[in-house]
């Protein structure tokens, strides 16, 4: 190991190993440094490390060395698949450890992560950040874990660090369900975007114009969410307010004249057919969040 010559066994700093330091894994690892924590670091091009090191870090030569200078070691890699890889063969230095693995994957395969840690005899924690590397340690990012309670616990000061973290449940699944749900929200709004903009380009008007009032509206747009949410969860759509056959209506307006501008309708047209597999349901009067009722059961098996 090398790097940080205050290291002496009076250093009472607390300690933590982060693997993996592309841009978001440097701006955790950066972080905790500057909170004053003892940071050990491994990345795979061990140039990565080198801004850190000269900040005081300390650089981890293997993996297995990077696992036992801490009992808080975070991973942040490129997908699962190398997790698992690069821990392997430090599988021996786990036991009583605490394995933060804030690296996007599924809930499936966070579940075999987590499962494959603990019999190693280390505690795993699922983390899902929401920010990126210029806002981690700002109350602009968050972090949702899962797992084991014990281990949120313990480490819950030093995560806190990283941003506002939350703990959602202690299957290890869980935080990566709630990553690909609000991903999913997140990849629907930029569908909106894309077909908006190229509407509007096919009449002339440029993206930037168009963006400053779309942002207007969705940021107002989104202010109906949690009264769906309550629709949904409640399993009651009655509505005086706007409802599927309006919405219909409106949409089948939007895909006319996108065909008629030259303009594919292939983001839009699917949700389309979710209103009016409600209506033809008899549905028509319902809130437009009933349409959620069209996915449910597209997801049961037949
Ligand atoms: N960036 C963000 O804003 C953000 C936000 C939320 C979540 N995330 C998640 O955080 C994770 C990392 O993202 P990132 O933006 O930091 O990615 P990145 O900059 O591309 O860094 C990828 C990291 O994975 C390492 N890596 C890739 N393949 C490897 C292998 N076969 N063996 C060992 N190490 C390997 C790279 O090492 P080398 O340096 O040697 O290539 C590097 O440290 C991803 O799962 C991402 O979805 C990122």
């Amino acid at each position: 190991m090398t790097g940080n010559e205050a290291t002496t066994a009076h250093d009472t700093r607390p300690t933590v190993t982060v693997i993996g330091l592309g841009n978001l894994g440097r701006a955790l690892a950066r972080t905790l440094l500057r909170a004053g924590h003892r940071t050990t670091v491994w990345n795979r091009s061990p140039g990565r490390a080198d801004a850190l090191v000269a900040a005081g870090a300390v650089r981890a030569d293997t993996v297995d060395q990077a696992v036992a200078a801490a009992d808080l070691v975070i991973v942040c890699v490129l997908d699962h698949d190398t997790v698992r890889r690069l821990l392997g063969p430090a599988a021996g230095a786990l036991a009583g450890r605490v394995v933060v693995n804030l690296t996007s994957g599924t809930p499936q395969s966070a579940r075999e992560l987590g499962a494959w840690v603990t019999e190693q005899g280390a505690a795993y924690l699922s983390g899902a950040v929401y920010g990126v590397p210029e806002t981690i340690g700002t109350p602009e990012t968050f972090v949702l874990y899962s797992g084991p309670s014990h281990a949120f616990d313990t480490h819950s000061e030093q995560l806190e660090l990283l941003g506002a973290s939350t703990f959602v449940g202690t299957d290890a699944g869980l935080a990566s369900v709630y990553d690909i749900a609000l991903l999913g929200g997140m990849y629907g709004m930029f569908a909106g975007f894309f077909h908006a903009v190229a509407l509007a380009d096919s009449a002339g008007i440029k993206a930037e114009e168009l963006t400053e009032l779309l942002v207007r509206w969705l940021t107002g747009a989104a202010g109906a969410l949690p009264g769906f949410a309550r629709e949904i969860d409640s399993g009651d759509y009655a509505t005086e307010t706007s409802n599927l056959a309006i919405n219909a209506a409106g949409l089948g307006n939007i895909l006319s004249a996108s065909r008629a501008q030259g303009v594919s309708t292939d983001l839009l047209a699917p949700l389309h057919v979710l209103f009016r597999q409600q209506i033809d349901q008899g549905h028509a009067a319902s809130s437009l969040s009933r349409a959620i009722e069209s996915l449910r059961a597209a997801s049961r098996p037949a």
